[in-house]
């Protein structure tokens, strides 16, 4: 079936309207392409057509490339020959610059959001009119999956607006909406919704209509100067070209191909131009960040977002009102969250201040939304009063699902799961939000085992997008289906994993915090072991991290393995630093202002002057290379998880691919731990591995999952996952 419709009216006006079969969003998809090209050749050969409108029969106009189907472009482009893989990845730019030179007017109404390709389809044609909606966004987000604007978007926009104008749309992807993109010069006219058809047609009817571009036309000065760039210009990149740097750290290579698109793409004429664009596109998808971004950002992420781990056969689980046991720092947050998601909430602490000091935390959210006009005050309202603070057990009768945050205490956690089951209905599922505690030893308090289960959020729960599922030894599909459901109604990303000391996530990030710490035992000064994590491209340095997650957090993990474990745990050499920080100087980490850091009032953290002391600097010539401390403190991560899949908690890479970007920020560039292991090809790793153990010490040596996958040629992704 076409997703393309064919009418010309009485007035030799031809609309084609997208409206892809099965589809809730247009996308941009090699057929797709060939399906627009042999429409407007169609119009071009018509003598009955004058004029063209392109628009959309669904709610958006078109949502930009389709990133889920995009792998086997990707893979194309990395495998074909250079020319060959050119002439497919710069195919819609060769049919839109057909339909911009095809000799009769072409008109865009843009009735819905017109992202990435959507919005390069409109900036090929000679009048863009928008409907009037604010919720429409126009703009090319490319940039943040690693790729740029690869059909006309870095040649058509600097030349449209101005090359400063472009910068943010370009490079941070910025979107507009309708009336920002008319004020900024991007379309020409925003209309009511009811109007839009009427006003391209008339534009393509009246004398102004124009069958050729701004830049086609004669006398057109290229934005960045034939010839030599304008000084101010130049300038402007010198400054662009640092900022780039500076903020995605070389990490990303997609902001520097994009300005050098730009630059050397507007100093010539449109055809080269493009032309110089969809040599960058195609280097950008034969490296190695953009196919790691999309596959995960989007291909895998989306997979959770669907379920995909849901066990068949459960009816799907609807929920209208749950228990929050515990209104502290996530008990709080979790009970915003769901409230936000139109779900009644009994907010349940020891006592009714309390947990009215938990609802007061929602209050202040819902204030500040309001106060940003993100939320309706009725709507704030309407929230609030489906939070109700309690102390009341027995306000927990008709709940459908529970959550349990209370202190990261064994007996409390047993206590409140006893009288909590004493009033609930049979059937309904109990999550705990431990962070580190095994969900099948906190199950053993539980009279069903088999409907206790681990829901793990992050902080702050009402901005982290990820939800850590945990299977304990008898918990049930059905408790996994129906949690799944849940972090579904709450609008949240799931990844499923199977118990075991600090999960994934908890142990994972430990590592990075544990490497941190370990770098300092060897001289290294803190500035640099912090400046080293955020090059790497973590948020924030190991040290930084270890202050907010609270130092003595990590030393009551290690004192309750050492219990748990006995002869069998091998502490980490950063305990020495736990100690030395906490136990000998009372340095727990932001929460009592003393940590890595100080916390003056009002004023920036900075690091203890006092670490030189405990942690003596050796001479820099001492120092290990900047490129291995980052590798050390990304592959100290990486091999974890590489271990957490050996021992089965993590089942699938995916999971800790999302896992590791959406619920602790690990480098987004690399598209995850593995996805990083993957990229770098896991010889590689393997020989890398085994250098850095002789070098720094036996936590690298290379798992033996890895050692086999080298031996047998395998990768985490199957082959044509890994190229998307
Ligand atoms: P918190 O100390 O801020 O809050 C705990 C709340 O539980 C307090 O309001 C306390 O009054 C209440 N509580 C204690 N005993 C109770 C009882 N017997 N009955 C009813 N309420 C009781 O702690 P936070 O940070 O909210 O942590 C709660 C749980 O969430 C812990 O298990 C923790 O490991 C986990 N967690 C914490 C994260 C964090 O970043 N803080 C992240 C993910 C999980």
């Amino acid at each position: 079936m076409s997703s393309i419709s064919y009418q010309v009216d009485a007035d030799g006006i031809a609309t084609l309207t997208i409206d892809q079969p099965g589809k809730s969003m247009n996308v941009i998809s090699p057929e797709f392409t060939e399906e627009l090209s042999e429409a407007i050749e169609r119009a071009a050969a018509d003598s009955s057509v004058k004029g063209i409108v392109i628009t959309s029969g669904k709610s958006s106009f078109v949502a930009g490339a389709d990133l889920i189907g995009m792998s086997g472009m990707i893979e194309h482009a990395r495998n074909a020959p250079a020319a060959e893989a050119l002439k497919v990845s710069s195919r819609l730019t060769e049919v839109l610059r057909r339909l911009e030179t095809i000799g009769k007017p072409v008109a865009t109404a843009i009735n819905g959001t017109a992202l990435g390709g959507g919005f390069e389809i409109a900036l090929a044609t000679h009048y863009r009119v928008a409907a009037d909606d604010e919720s429409i966004k126009i703009g090319q987000p490319e940039v943040q999956v690693g790729l740029l604007p690869g059909a006309g978007g870095t040649q058509r926009i600097p030349r449209l607006i101005g090359i400063m104008a472009s910068a943010p749309l370009l490079l941070e992807g910025k979107h507009l909406s309708p009336a920002q993109a008319k004020s900024s010069g991007l379309i020409h006219d925003v209309v009511p919704a009811a109007e839009l058809l009427a006003k391209a047609k008339a534009w393509l009817l009246s004398p102004q209509a124009k069958s050729v571009q701004p830049w086609d036309e004669r006398g057109f000065k290229v934005p960045g100067g034939a010839g030599g760039m304008h000084p101010a210009a130049a300038q402007l990149f010198m400054a662009a070209n640092a900022m780039t740097r500076d903020k995605t750290l070389g990490n990303y290579p997609a902001a520097q191909a994009i300005l050098s698109a730009v630059y050397e793409g507007t100093q010539v004429p449109i055809d080269l131009g493009l032309k110089i664009e969809a040599k960058y596109f195609l280097s950008l998808l034969r490296g190695p960040v953009a196919p790691a971004m999309i596959r995960t950002l989007f291909v895998n992420k989306g997979r959770a977002d669907k379920l995909v781990r849901r066990p068949q056969g459960v009816p799907k689980a609807k929920f209208k009102k749950i228990g929050m046991l515990g209104a502290g720092m996530m008990g709080a947050a979790i009970a915003y969250v769901a409230a936000s998601n139109g779900i009644e909430v009994v907010l349940l602490d020891r006592d009714v201040e309390a947990a009215e000091r938990g609802k007061g935390y929602a209050r202040k959210l819902v204030e500040k939304a309001v106060s940003r006009r993100k939320m309706a005050e009725v709507e704030g309202e309407a929230l609030l009063a489906r939070i109700h603070a309690t102390a009341d057990y027995a306000d927990l009768a008709d709940v459908d699902y529970i959550i349990e945050a209370v202190f990261e205490d064994r007996a409390i956690k047993a206590d409140v799961t006893k009288k909590v089951e004493a009033v609930i209905r049979p059937d309904v599922i109990f999550g705990s939000n431990t962070s580190t505690i095994p969900i099948t030893s906190l199950a053993e308090a539980s009279e069903r085992p088999e409907k206790f289960i681990g829901i793990h959020f992050f902080s702050p729960a009402e901005k982290m997008p990820l939800v850590e599922i945990i299977r304990g030894n008898k918990t049930s599909d059905e408790a996994l289906a129906v949690t799944l459901d849940f972090v579904q109604a709450i609008r949240k990303t799931p990844i499923v994993v199977n118990d075991g000391r600090g999960f994934f996530t908890s142990r994972f990030c430990m590592n990075y915090i544990g490497e941190g710490e370990i770098m300092l035992t060897e001289g290294i000064p803190a500035a640099l072991v912090e400046n080293a994590g955020k090059l790497a491209g973590m948020p924030v340095g190991p040290l930084a991290l270890a202050d907010e997650t609270a130092i003595d957090l990590g030393w009551k993990i290690h004192k309750a393995a050492e219990i748990d474990l006995g002869d069998a745990y091998k502490p980490s050499a950063a305990i020495g630093v736990m100690e030395a920080m906490y136990v000998k100087n009372g340095r727990a980490g932001r929460k009592n202002g003393k940590g890595f850091y100080e916390y003056p009032e009002g004023g920036q953290k900075t690091l203890w002057p006092g670490l030189a002391e405990l942690f003596p600097v050796k001479p820099e010539s001492e120092w290990p290379s900047i490129d291995d401390l980052k590798k050390r403190l990304l592959f100290a991560q990486a091999l974890d998880a590489v271990r957490t899949m050996e021992e089965g908690v993590l089942t699938d890479p995916e999971d800790g691919d999302v896992g590791g970007i959406f619920g602790l920020g690990f480098a987004p560039y690399t598209g995850g731990p593995l996805s990083m292991l993957d990229g770098i090809g896991i010889a590689n790793v393997v020989a890398e591995c085994e250098r850095l153990a002789a070098n720094y010490g036996e936590r690298f040596s290379p798992p033996k999952l890895l050692r086999d996958m080298a031996a047998e040629g395998r990768t985490f992704y199957p082959a044509a996952k890994a190229a998307a």
